[in-house]
């Protein structure tokens, strides 16, 4: 039985992890989990799942929790650095939304647990560092993100020298055929409510603007090694098929399924196992598959990810944390929704990026790009 620590237990990922889970007792079981303030669904979850160990954002939060169940709980960074190197887990979800996901994902390694990574920012801000310390302990980064997943699946049982290109599919969110005059007037309402996916506000307001595509190709150019120009970005509003590799004689091979993250979930908890029913057959019976390319003026965030990615060094963790606060900006009604554009380009515009050497220079790019945001004065 596989002892599994997840990191976001009360998220959308989380969630659906432990919806896995739940169905296959026999082949799992929840060692750790770290929340942030959900404590009512913390609880709930404790209570049927019976952890060793659980973590939550403060400390108030976790004596309140000690309090009223019978179980260890610690707090921020390092009671969820605990949650993920604790004894007896040997899988470690990682789906804390964000930058904050980052060191906990690190002691995961550390500690020699093998991770399914959801928790993109992770690779996005700190990529050479952390492939380079799994690569050292031998750790496996199975990936969770359904587009990296497909690309991972797609790559099984074929020479890496024959590899042309990957592109990363797009369902193009909720604007995608909303005037570009319009996207001014967006309300948060209407940017988080995803056609195709049910997912946390940063991750919706990301797929809305496109940089969640950006941080993708960021992270997909760590996981797999290829450059910017090795990754292209597709828009397929279906959202059947979740991302295509390309070989050197032409063939294309991509995974296809219906939109859950169920399957990508259970594939990195069993890898190379599947398990069978995770999620509803497909129906190939009458399907559409449109492809089209993404429109740049329209999604101006996904040409700033790939001038992060060339750019290299500090520049990707300052991209990502200009745009958690301008994402939150925006859910607060500070900023229109294409504000975020403007803010991040306002970071960005001149940054000079540094070598990351250290954890350190990336949580510094972080801290400075999220002050910078938040001076930003082109902004009613
Ligand atoms: N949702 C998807 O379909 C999907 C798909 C691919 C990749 N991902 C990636 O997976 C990650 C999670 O996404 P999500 O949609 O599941 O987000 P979400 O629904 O917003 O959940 C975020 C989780 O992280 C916890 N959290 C937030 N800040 C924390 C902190 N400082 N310390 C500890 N826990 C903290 C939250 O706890 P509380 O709620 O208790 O505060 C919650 O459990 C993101 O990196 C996202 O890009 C998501």
């Amino acid at each position: 039985m596989k002892g599994v620590a997840i990191l976001g237990s009360t998220g959308s990922i989380g969630r659906s992890a432990l919806e896995v889970i739940r169905s296959n007792p026999g082949r799992f079981k929840v060692v750790t989990l770290a929340a942030g303030s959900n404590i009512a669904l913390l609880k709930e979850q404790v209570e049927e799942f019976k952890p060793a160990f659980v973590s939550v954002l403060n400390k108030e939060a976790a004596s309140v929790l000690k309090k009223s169940l019978p179980v260890p709980a610690g707090a921020g960074v390092e009671g969820a650095e605990l949650a993920a190197s604790y004894e007896g887990v040997d899988v470690v979800i990682s789906a804390i939304s964000g930058a904050a996901g980052l060191l906990p994902t690190l002691a995961a390694i550390r500690a020699g647990k093998e991770v399914a990574l959801a928790n993109k920012e992770t690779l996005v801000a700190a990529g050479p560092l952390v492939m380079e310390e799994a690569k050292k302990r031998g750790v496996r980064i199975i990936p969770v993100d359904s587009e990296h997943s497909a690309i991972f699946q797609s790559l099984a049982g074929n020479r890496r020298q024959d590899l042309r290109r990957i592109i990363l599919t797009a369902s193009g969110g909720p604007f995608l055929n909303r005037p570009v005059g319009g996207l001014d007037s967006v309300t948060p309402e209407e940017a988080l409510r995803h056609p195709k996916w049910s997912m946390g506000k940063k991750i919706s307001i990301d797929s809305a603007t496109l940089m969640n595509k950006g941080l993708e190709v960021i992270e997909a150019s760590h996981l797999f090694g290829l450059p910017g120009e090795r990754i292209s970005v597709i828009i397929h509003p279906q959202a059947v098929v979740h991302s295509m590799v390309e070989y050197a004689d032409g063939s294309i091979i991509s995974q296809m399924s219906v939109p859950d993250m169920k399957g990508p979930i259970a594939y990195a908890l069993s890898f190379p196992e599947r398990i069978a029913g995770v999620t509803p057959p497909l129906n190939l019976s009458g399907l559409k598959l449109d492809f089209t390319e993404p429109d740049l003026k329209r999604f101006p965030c996904l040409a700033l990810a790939f001038e992060a990615l060339a750019a290299g060094g500090t520049a990707p963790a300052a991209l990502n944390a200009a745009d958690e606060a301008a994402v939150e900006m925006f859910l607060k009604g500070r900023i229109p929704f294409t504000g975020i554009y403007r803010v991040i380009s306002e970071v960005m515009g001149g940054y000079i990026s540094r070598p990351i050497k250290t954890i350190a220079d990336v949580l510094e790019a972080d801290r400075t790009a999220r002050q910078a945001a938040q001076s930003v004065k082109c902004l009613s």
